[in-house]
Parts: structure tokens; sequence; C-alpha cells
């Protein structure tokens, strides 16, 4: 590699990838979650992020390249983590709170990618490129702070009081008692990790 279109190039097509490995992911994600307002959004973003992967196609082709996917080992791993959390056996709301957590990691990656191929892109004098990205990168920035707002309004006040109403009425007069539930309550400070702010 030794120029700066070469690596664009290379982070265009880790990208494309990783968003095509997210158009997957989204529709289990929005499956799981429980809070209408989670399911609607993460449904929502998939929709978004399949124009996205469209409007990927378009910036290959105003660069003049094919449009190609390489595998990105870093939404694999970011992915594999939120189906680990998925399989939790965890209350409603405590899942809606990793679940958020998880896709907040994923917006996060897509909006250092953006940011730095929307930069290179301008840098090497690909206007139209440029601008197809910075479109997309708003749209990331837009998600993460919806998810923040959801986290911090519906999902992890929720999830602190203790988890979905099925659990809490049953009184923990199950045998089970001790597993899981128990990190619903756990302490305060879970309260701010699925809400993280990242205003522009
Ligand atoms: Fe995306």
């Amino acid at each position: 590699m030794e120029s700066l279109d070469e690596l664009l190039a290379e982070e265009l097509k880790d990208i494309y990838s990783a968003e095509k490995q997210l158009l997957r992911a989204l529709p289990k994600m929005a499956k799981k979650a429980s809070a209408p307002e989670l399911k609607t959004a993460l449904q929502e973003h998939t929709e978004m992020t399949q124009r996205q992967i469209e409007r990927l196609e378009d910036v290959f082709e105003a660069l003049g390249k094919p449009a190609k996917a390489k595998t990105c080992k870093a939404m694999k791993g970011l992915l594999e983590e939120a189906t680990e959390i998925m399989e939790e056996d965890a209350s409603d709301a405590v899942l809606d709170a990793g679940i958020i957590a998880a896709a907040q990691k994923v917006e996060h990656y897509e909006i250092a990618s953006y940011g730095t191929v929307r930069t290179w892109a301008r840098l090497c004098g690909q206007e139209e490129a440029a601008n197809l990205l910075q479109e997309t990168l708003d749209e990331e920035s837009q998600t993460d702070e919806r998810l923040t707002e959801l986290a911090e309004s519906i999902v992890n006040p929720r999830a602190e009081e203790g988890g979905d109403v099925e659990e809490s009425s049953a009184g923990g007069s199950k045998k089970s008692g001790s597993k899981k539930s128990s990190g619903a309550k756990k302490s305060s400070s879970s309260k701010k990790t699925g809400g993280s702010k990242s205003r522009r």
C-alpha cells in the first residue's frame, strides 16, 4: 500500500463488510428487544443500514472502484459479543440495556470509520465520495444519540428497577432466585453503562 487513495479503498472495503454484517444482525437484535421503542429503533436502523450499503456502493462508483467487501473482523467481534449478551438469562429490561450497549459499540465503531474515510476522501479530492460519507456519518451519530436517549429515559431505569414484570411478580420464591435477577439490581453505577454520550 503506497498512497492514501489505496488506504481509503481498503478502509471502504472494511466498512462495506461491517455494514453487511450489521444488516444481518440487526433484525435478530430487534426481535430480542422487549421495549417497543427499542424494537422500533432497531428496525428503523435496519432499513437505514440497507440504504447506507447502497450509498457505499455509490461511493465506490464515485471513486471508480468495484464495490468489494473485505471481512471486518472488528464488526465480527462486536456482533459476537452482542450475541453473547442476547443469550444471557436475564430479565427483559436488563437484556434491553445490554442490547443498547452492544448497538452503541457498533455505532461508535462506524462513527470512527466513517469520520476517517470522509476525511481521507476529502484529502484525496474526492468531494462527491466525501459528501456521501458525511451523510452516513450524520445518520450514525443520530442513531447513537437516539440510543442514548432510549437508555437514559426508558431502558436503564427499568433495568435498575429489577427487570420485567414476570420476574418481579415471582417474588424471588423460585429456587433459581439468585442467578441473573440479582444482576439487575446490582449497583447504581450500572445505570450509566448503556448511555454513552457522543454529541457532535
Ligand atoms: Fe451503518
